[in-house]
This record gives structure tokens, sequence and C-alpha cells, in this order.
């Protein structure tokens, strides 16, 4: 079953990246982009991190990083992006995106 349909991520994807350390719907985001387009999937996800124990929650929550891979990997440099540019779906992924990590912490 789809659960982020704007990238086809399904439930069983969202449960192997939470298995490999994803315990946010960020987390989540960085790993399989479910949640960054038009956001309406991020409680969808939040709901399935919920349900199980994060493996890595410890980690997390000493603010250590839990995906190795994405770790390791160049972080690009910051665009600067007037509030007008921003497209009004990534505005409000955004804003859901920040909510949910909020609740999460
Ligand atoms: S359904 Fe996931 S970003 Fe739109």
């Amino acid at each position: 079953m789809f659960v982020c349909s704007c990238f086809g991520v399904t439930e069983a994807q969202v449960k192997k990246h939470a298995e490999e350390g994803a315990c946010t719907p960020r987390q989540i985001a960085s790993a399989c982009k479910a949640g960054t387009d038009c956001g309406s999937c991020v409680r969808r996800i939040q709901a399935l991190l919920g349900r199980g124990a994060c493996p890595r929650r410890e980690l997390a929550d000493e603010g250590r990083p839990v995906l190795s891979d994405l770790v390791d990997a160049p972080v690009p440099a910051p665009v600067a992006m007037p509030a007008t540019a921003m497209p009004a779906t990534a505005a409000l992924t955004v804003a859901a995106l920040t909510a949910a990590a909020a609740e999460a912490a």
C-alpha cells in the first residue's frame, strides 16, 4: 500500500527505512523523499514510525547520527530562496515536516 503517492513510497519501504535507523519523518524524507512534496503523507509516516520501537532511538535522542550512509554523504550548500519564490506545496511540506518534528521531539 502506498504511503506517499507523490513519490510512490510504500508502507513496506517506510518500515524498511525505519528498521535501518530512520526514526522521524524527516529522516524518512532524507532516505526516500517521502513527505517532501505535498506533505499529505507526513502524518501517516509519523503513525507508522510510532508503531514500532526505533532500533536507534537512543542515538536520535542524544542527537547523534542514526543514518550512517547519509552522514558520510556530502551536504549540499544551502540555497537562498525568498519565501515569495517558494512554491506553495514546498511551503506546506516545510510546515508539515516542522510540525511533525516538533511532535516527535
Ligand atoms: S503524498 Fe507524500 S509528499 Fe505527497
